[in-house]
């Protein structure tokens, strides 16, 4: 199993390149299942759950080509399978986003339940309740969630229980084929649900009101859609762990090919922190100017609040920040694993049921460490940045679920990091 052996680094100075969402990438991968004709989907990052997620498709019976650029077409006309197997889907709960597109082309779809997860209990009720909503039959057996529409779906007004976007997106996705209008209320507005959105439009769906908390789609015949060219949407929280790398370090950092006005509230915590920002275009400059951050208290929460995916990084940044930071996870409800970790590291943190408050140290101390969940493992190694001698991240099969080469990437930010197999 590979590791990454992390020294004292810093201040990380220089550029990088931000990668296609990762969270916009894989339910336009399983929009494609709505769409009888070849797609071609550009900014695609190099993911495991990418390839997982091409995997599921190629399964499928869906013709898959992959150019150097990552540029992946995907022709779906002729499949031969309509099962989302629990191999595939115990790896990677994304794999779920089958299931609404499948039910709406086809009538009828088997997705797995995906089990346990390390952040909490994450139930699919939400997803279950939708599709029932337009119209569907749906039976959990077997550990499988099996669903039949033999006369397709039919919209409806639906609200949804808890903001949810893999719900919202699901759903979204089977009422794009059902007949009539649906009206999707309490839907989750980030930016990733909004890029389905639009490209599900730009291949003849009729989606209006992605981004925002009421979607409406009105449902139109699988011989509407029609093929289509999309470029994902940068990855926000990708650019934000960068820029965190930057501000842990005390140095400068600058990210390009990044969205700024999808990160408002990750920038906010930055300055509060005490960066300069700078914005021009797409690229986004942090600027320490060589001084030690300071800790900031952060409250999760569905966009457009600081997003769940940025705590962990967050809560790097406060174990060496000037004072003390509280922070509250209010998305999911085991999401602090890192920090038990980053307290072998010698981090001052108290733990308090979903609450974290960290008084910061100068240095954190280098030690073996565990990742446990994607955005887990990339706290770990921003810590290890500013920790005493070498760490050594374990399990980070986890990271490349989610970012892209992040070693040669921090290299070419003046981290001293090196993979380690075996
Ligand atoms: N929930 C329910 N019932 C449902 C669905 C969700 O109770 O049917 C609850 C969950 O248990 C959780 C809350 O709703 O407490 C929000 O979960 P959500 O469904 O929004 O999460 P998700 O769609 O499974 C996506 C991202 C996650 C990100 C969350 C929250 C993808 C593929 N995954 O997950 O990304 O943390 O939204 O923003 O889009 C990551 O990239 O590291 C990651 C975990």
């Amino acid at each position: 199993m590979d590791k990454l052996l992390i020294q004292r680094s810093g201040p990380l100075n220089g550029c990088v390149r931000v990668s296609g969402a990762k969270n916009a990438t894989l339910p336009i991968l399983a929009g494609c299942l709505l769409v009888p004709d070849s797609v071609r989907i550009a900014n695609v990052p190099h993911l495991n759950d990418v390839t997982t997620t091409v995997s599921l498709l190629g399964r499928m019976g869906a013709k898959i080509t992959i150019d150097e650029h990552m540029v992946v077409e995907i022709d779906t006309r002729n499949l031969t399978s309509l099962v989302a197997p629990y191999e595939l889907v115990k790896t990677m709960r994304a794999s779920v986003l089958v299931f609404g597109p499948l039910l709406a082309r086809f009538g009828c779809a088997e997705v797995s339940l995906p089990g346990g997860c390390a952040i909490g209990a994450r139930p699919l009720n939400i997803h279950i309740e939708g599709m029932r909503a337009l119209g569907a039959d749906v039976q959990v057996e077997d550990g499988y969630i099996k669903a039949s529409a033999p006369n397709g779906l039919v919209g409806a007004d639906i609200t949804m229980s808890t903001v949810t976007v893999t719900g919202t997106e699901n759903i979204m996705m089977a009422a794009a084929l059902a007949k009539g209008t649906t009206r999707l209320f309490n839907s989750a507005c980030e930016p990733e649900v909004e890029d389905l959105a639009n490209f599900l439009n730009q291949c003849g769906a009729k989606i209006s009101g992605a981004g925002t908390s009421t979607i409406t789609i009105e449902g139109v015949d699988v011989d509407d859609l029609h093929g289509t060219s999309y470029s994902a949407i940068p990855d926000r929280i990708e650019a934000g762990t960068y820029l965190v790398a930057g501000a842990i370090t005390r140095g400068k950092v600058t990210v390009r090919d990044a969205n700024p006005p999808s990160m408002l509230n990750i920038l906010d915590k930055l300055r509060e922190a005490g960066a300069e920002i700078s914005i021009e275009g797409d690229s986004i400059t942090l600027d320490m100017k060589g001084k030690r951050p300071k800790a900031v208290d952060i409250v999760t929460a569905p966009y457009p609040d600081f997003p769940t995916d940025m705590q962990a990084q967050f809560m790097a940044l406060n174990t060496v920040a000037e004072g003390k930071g509280t922070i509250v996870e209010t998305v999911f409800e085991n999401r602090f694993m890192h920090a038990n970790e980053m307290m072998r590291m010698g981090a001052d943190i108290k733990l308090e049921a979903n609450t974290a408050v960290s008084k910061g140290k100068e240095l954190l101390k280098g030690a073996p460490v565990m990742a446990t969940d994607l955005r887990a493992s990339a706290s770990l190694v921003l810590a290890a940045l500013v920790a005493e001698g070498e760490t050594m991240v374990d399990r980070i099969y986890h990271i490349d679920r989610g970012y892209e080469c992040i070693e040669e990437k921090l290299r070419q930010l003046g981290a001293s990091i090196q993979r380690v197999s075996g």
